[in-house]
């Protein structure tokens, strides 16, 4: 029998997720599909209860689920909890679990670096900076600290992971060797032009890092660049986060090349 996969949220609008998963079905010979489900926030637990009845093996979940759905699950993973929040949703057995990958697809970029940063600051207050933070510590960067717009978010956020808060207005007079944009400024629409920093105030050599992949280059990253930083796409978060899902599922390793390729081929078209 197919098995049946996919994503829900709201609004789900365009999805690379089923082009990534059916890839990976087909070239490893899976007999699966996955489907984009979007999902009013009213519907959640009702759904839920289909994730139960029906044979659906897995499932990814986006904004604005990633909270809700930890309700109707029987196991969340460590790491998920420390998060806040469920990206995805898998069986062990008859256990309806929940993980967040979105750590795991966060960090793979800084693993493959020669030397990791001692300091990182993460703009932005929402659940990818709650995942940012997370994998930050497990990587063991000592030194974090967030900065927000909104700073009653920032100062919440400090505490619950004990990291220290940056005044929005503040943020570009620290120097930390990463810079880890998780704002939406600089995704395509109506805020492609705009950028979190200013790019004369890049600390030198530092590392900025955007989970925006809509662009692939943000204009936050054409300006580090040119600043010279490294810099680090959101495109490898994305299929990082993917890998992680379809390996829960299958137990299968998609090729990663291959896979990055298929995506950067989706982005361009
Ligand atoms: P996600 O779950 O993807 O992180 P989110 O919860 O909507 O998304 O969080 C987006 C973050 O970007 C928020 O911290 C938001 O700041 P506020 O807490 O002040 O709302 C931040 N953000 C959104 N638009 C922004 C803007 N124009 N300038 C600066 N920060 C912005």
């Amino acid at each position: 029998m197919t098995q049946q996969y996919g994503i829900i949220g709201w609004p789900l609008g365009h999805t690379m997720s089923p082009t990534l998963h059916n890839w990976g079905f087909g070239k490893l010979g899976i007999n699966g599909v996955y489907d984009a489900f979007p999902l009013e926030p009213t519907d959640v637990s009702a759904f839920m209860e289909r994730v139960r009845t029906e044979p659906i093996s897995g499932m990814s979940v986006t904004i604005p689920h990633k909270r809700a759905v930890m309700d109707s699950l029987d196991h969340i993973t460590d790491r998920a909890k420390a998060v806040g929040a469920v990206n995805t949703l898998y069986w062990d057995g008859d256990t309806l679990c929940g993980e967040n990958t979105d750590v795991v697809g966060l960090i793979a970029p800084l693993k493959k670096l020669d030397t990791l940063p001692n300091s990182a600051m993460v703009l932005g207050a929402g659940g990818a900076a709650r995942a940012a933070i997370t994998g930050f510590k497990e990587l063991g960067i000592d030194d974090i600290s967030v900065s927000n717009r909104t700073a009653e978010k920032t100062q919440t956020l400090a505490n619950e992971f004990s990291v220290k808060a940056v005044a929005w207005e503040d943020r570009m007079d620290a120097a930390p060797e990463l810079i880890c944009n998780t704002t939406p400024l600089g995704m395509a629409g109506d805020m492609e032009t705009m950028t979190p920093w200013d790019k004369d105030r890049f600390p030198a050599e530092c590392i900025a890092y955007d989970i925006i992949y809509n662009p692939l280059q943000t204009r936050f990253l054409r300006e580090a660049e040119e600043a010279g930083c490294v810099v680090l796409s959101g495109l490898e978060m994305f299929l990082h986060q993917g890998l992680a899902q379809f390996k829960l599922w299958t137990g299968q390793d998609m090729n990663e090349d291959g896979a990055r390729q298929l995506l950067l081929n989706a982005l361009k078209s």
